[in-house]
């Protein structure tokens, strides 16, 4: 029971921390505690230290101001006897409550114990205070020299003040905590203010995620770029240009489905219409006519189905990327020996200019191949009986070219844009088609990374170059 309980909860943990760490607030949230509780940290550390630099500075002025007291209680009577009487102010000035006991020690310089304890230890350096252990007790000393007139030749006396640490310890936890509490209330201060600011800055980003989310599935409309602050502004932006497109692209989606509904009513109602004909006709002459009238249309719809189903999969998105390497002299060669048979049908000569040396582009070989169909199959059906065709292939640098030529009618300068739209016919073209082949060749270059262009060939007949980009 309790081992399959296990994994949701580890789960569950999991999906929290993840949620967590991927949330921009718990994320800046965590910065300013982190940050906070380094500061305290810190806070802590530093003011402990001024506490107790603090605590020992006021000790060590007492203990030099008792050692000063007893120094000068210090004299020497007529008979040249050292007499010390000291004051009870100087031992009394240490009794703060704390129970601290006080240790004193006056000597002379050569090392004549005058009166107090024998063993306490003497500092180092006078009149500077220092942390010592006599009799177990830790304790803070001070060390002060000092002349007395009459008393032989070298006439100083060293006395040594000590007292144990409780009053001093106490006075440095007084003060730190003091200090403590002053700067925690700051910081605390402080990172409140930061979370609250966080908060208002954060909402608008919230507002904006709400609006996206609230939004139909149809609602593209911009959003309103001033709800956020000016630094989000290019992020709202970019988000409407992405809208625009995905608005555009869905507008285009639509026009090509009606569009594409309307070119496949019209000849399916003649289909419908011929095969009434030919199915009414008794004569057998007619018949024939009526049935090739409706192969013919047959052949249309199919060919119109089968330019749509590749312009659907030239399409950036609508197949898995290939990165085929296909040779483009070779893809031509195979075109021409396909449409080799239309040519001699129409009396066209058409010819292949290309190297022995392959010129190897990167792509979608079927997509490619697509390319070269619809531009030799332009050729050959837009160009005269008799007329000529040439492809030729060649390599510029990275650059692998491609071009096909005829000396038919050509395309009129102001219609070599439309030309490219799909289902785009020019006036009056009178060999059947479906206004696809050139929409299929640009969807077909651009996702090779490449560019098509139209030009006037040398006999009066149009020339599009492909340049794509050669491995
Ligand atoms: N080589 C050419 N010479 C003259 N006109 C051309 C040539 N190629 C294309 N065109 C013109 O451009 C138009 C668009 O060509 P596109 O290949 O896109 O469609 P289509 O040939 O009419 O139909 P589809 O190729 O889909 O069966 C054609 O209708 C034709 O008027
Ligand atoms: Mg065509």
């Amino acid at each position: 029971m309790r081992n399959e309980d296990a994994p949701p909860a580890k789960g569950h943990l999991s999906r929290t921390i993840r949620a967590l760490t991927s949330s921009l607030r718990a994320q800046l949230f965590a910065w300013v505690v982190l940050t906070l509780i380094g500061a305290i940290c810190v806070n802590l550390y530093l003011s402990f230290r001024s506490a107790d630099v603090t605590a020992k500075l006021v000790t060590d002025r007492m203990l030099l101001a008792s050692a000063r007291v007893i120094a000068e209680a210090v004299h020497v009577d007529p008979n040249g006897n050292v007499q010390l009487d000291i004051p009870p102010s100087a031992l009394e000035m240490f009794d703060t409550g704390y129970g601290d006991r006080v240790f004193y020690q006056v000597v002379t310089a050569w090392g004549n114990l005058i009166a107090g304890y024998p063993g306490l230890p003497r500092p180092k350096r006078q009149q500077t205070g220092e942390d010592m252990t006599f009799r177990t007790d830790g304790m803070r000393l001070m060390m002060l020299d000092h002349p007395i007139v009459g008393l032989g030749q070298d006439s100083t006396i060293s006395v040594t003040v000590a007292v144990t640490h409780h009053s001093q310890y106490a006075m440095r936890r007084r003060l730190w905590l003091s200090d403590f509490t002053k700067q925690l209330v700051l910081v605390l201060i402080a990172g409140l203010v930061t979370i609250l600011g966080l908060q208002r800055g954060l909402s608008p980003v919230l507002r904006l995620r709400d609006a996206v989310r609230e939004r139909g599935r149809e609602r593209l409309d911009p959003l309103e770029p001033d709800m956020v602050q000016s630094e989000l502004r290019p992020l709202v932006h970019a988000l409407n240009d992405h809208m625009e497109r995905v608005q555009n692209q869905m507008a285009a989606q639509r026009r090509f489905v009606s569009n594409a509904a309307h070119q496949l009513r019209t000849p399916l109602a003649l289909i419908s219409t011929q095969a009434s004909v030919a199915a009414r006709e008794t004569d057998d002459r007619s018949r024939d006519e009526a049935l090739a009238a409706l192969r013919s249309s047959t052949r249309h719809v199919t060919r119109l189905a089968s330019q749509l189903l590749t312009l659907s999969r030239a399409e950036p998105g609508s197949r898995r990327p290939r990165n085929d390497t296909i040779d483009l002299a070779e893809t031509a060669r195979q075109v021409l020996q396909i449409l080799a048979e239309e040519a001699l049908r129409r009396n066209i000569d058409l010819g292949l200019e290309a190297d022995e040396t392959p010129v190897h582009v990167e792509g979608d070989g079927t997509m490619l191949r697509e390319m070269v169909v619809n531009l030799v199959d332009n050729a050959l059906r837009y160009t005269q009986a008799g007329g000529r065709v040439t492809v030729g292939i060649g390599r510029e640098g990275d650059t692998a070219l491609l071009w096909v030529e005829d000396n038919g009618p050509g395309i009129p300068e102001a219609e070599r844009t439309q030309v490219f739209e799909r289902f785009y016919r020019i006036m009056g073209t009178e060999p059947e088609g479906s206004g696809l082949g050139l929409a299929i060749v640009r969807e077909v270059v651009d996702g090779a990374g490449g560019s098509v262009a139209l030009g006037d060939a040398a006999d009066g007949g149009l020339v599009v170059r492909v340049r794509l980009p050669a491995v």
